[in-house]
């Protein structure tokens, strides 16, 4: 029997076992309903082609009510401020104005227009690295793997090196913020209090911006136009917003989840070290054992049928990425993490209309990043636990304490 309550229990995601929850769901209730009190219902989704279907068609399944089950969530009281965001942050926009207003930074995030960057990234790959390499050990989570996503979207977003880990905070107190290690008071204040700071940064930037465009993500969302029209401040605000927190709470999370899978298998790891050819590979291994983003959620628009169940106008549909990532359909052995695993239709950075802008840029970061990991900290091990965020939206690694040869990683 299928215990409803741990899908909404963060706990779970803590010390519990999702996967074989979500195993027991694909096998038995591939499309499940969960009742819940005081709150509305919703129904899990848990196998890859049932994901896909939703994520590829926006006119049924909407994401201007919400993407998230919590912070998004417009049956909780408590959370009404993300609701000022549907139709105006990218990510909580349908088509057409969706695809209008992602032009705006499509071309920003190509392979092509990110290839440049490659040698600035290594280079703060290695500041990183060099400022823990005398000392043998650190945090693998706060030390290194968030320092690069943060410094490079605050780079391409124009904030200066001197507020990078103020961003740091308030990205962990927002998408956090139902952790203890993060709270100030409550989850809900202190979600609140960060969402407050971040958007009063960016509305000086985007200020600055409107009179001194520069070659930032804001001035090209300032300077932007839809059919005409400029976005508003607002609109230009809820997008820095979703950037900034896009940007630094996802790939930090693929990149230790990623070097603690290798830490824990030396052979895959010798493997990746010999034949660095493998490195694409095993960098979509990792995001789809990894699966960042846990949950996306949609809102059905019309009664639609999935796998013979009725799905009603107004109901909304959660996605499981790391179920359809283990689907025993799609994935031969799916729980064996094979660098080497071809064809790999993973949905880590989900499908279609929304499919992650900063993939590329993602991908990139991991790539550079586990190249000189494996270089400069080739005996990188496990020093303590891995602490696991309290959320059922981010697939976080909050602390991942490592020790390695400091002579080598100096060197
Ligand atoms: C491993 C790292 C990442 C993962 C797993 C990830 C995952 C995702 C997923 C699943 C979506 C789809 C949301 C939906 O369908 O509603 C998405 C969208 C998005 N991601 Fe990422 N992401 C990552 C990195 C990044 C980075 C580095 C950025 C910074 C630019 C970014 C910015 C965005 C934005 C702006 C969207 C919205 C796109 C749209 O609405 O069209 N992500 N991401």
């Amino acid at each position: 029997m299928v215990n409803d309550f741990d899908l909404t229990n963060l706990d779970f995601f803590v010390s519990g076992d999702p996967h074989s929850l979500w195993q027991e769901l694909r096998a038995t209730d591939p499309v499940h309903w969960t009742e819940r009190r005081n709150k509305t219902g919703f129904w899990s989704i848990t196998k890859h082609a049932d994901a896909q279907r939703v994520y590829r068609d926006p006119t049924t399944f909407s994401s201007e009510g919400g993407i998230a089950l919590g912070s998004n969530d417009m049956s909780d009281p408590n959370q009404p401020q993300m609701q000022f965001g549907f139709g105006k942050m990218m990510i909580l926009t349908d088509p057409p104005r969706h695809g209008r207003m992602r032009q705006m930074l499509n071309r920003r995030f190509t392979p092509r227009a990110l290839a440049p960057r490659e040698p600035h990234i290594r280079a703060i790959t290695n500041q990183i690295i060099d400022a823990v390499a005398k000392d043998g050990h650190c945090d693998l989570v706060v030390d290194i793997a968030a320092k690069l996503p943060t410094a490079v979207i605050c780079e391409m977003l124009g904030v200066p090196r001197e507020d990078w880990d103020l961003m740091f905070a308030l990205g962990n107190m927002t998408l956090g913020s139902e952790d203890p290690e993060y709270q100030v008071e409550s989850a809900q204040k202190t979600r609140a209090k960060a969402q407050i700071e971040i958007f009063n940064y960016f509305m000086k930037l985007i200020g600055e911006r409107r009179s001194n465009p520069q070659t930032d993500l804001v001035s090209a969302l300032v300077q932007g136009e839809i059919e005409g029209d400029r976005l508003t401040d607002i609109e230009v605000l809820f997008n820095c917003f979703l950037l900034i927190l896009g940007g630094q709470e996802t790939t930090r999370n693929a990149l230790t989840g990623g070097m603690n899978e290798l830490m824990r298998r030396p052979a895959e790891r010798e493997r990746l070290m010999s034949d660095r050819s493998l490195m694409t590979r095993a960098i979509e291994e990792i995001l789809r054992w990894t699966s960042p983003i846990t949950h996306i959620m949609r809102t059905a628009r019309r009664d639609v049928e999935i796998r013979d169940r009725n799905i009603r106008e107004g109901d909304r549909v959660v996605l499981w990425n790391p179920s359809a990532n283990r689907d025993e359909a799609v994935f031969a052995d799916p729980y064996r993490f094979d660098i080497t695993r071809q064809p790999n239709d993973h949905i880590a950075f989900g499908y279609g209309e929304h499919f992650c802008i900063g993939a590329n840029l993602a991908r990139l970061e991991m790539r550079v990043m586990i190249d000189e990991l494996l270089r400069r900290m080739p005996d990188m091990a496990p020093a303590g636990p891995v602490e696991r965020l309290r959320s059922n939206l981010l697939a976080g690694i909050k602390h991942l304490p490592i020790t390695f040869t400091a002579a080598k990683a100096a060197a």
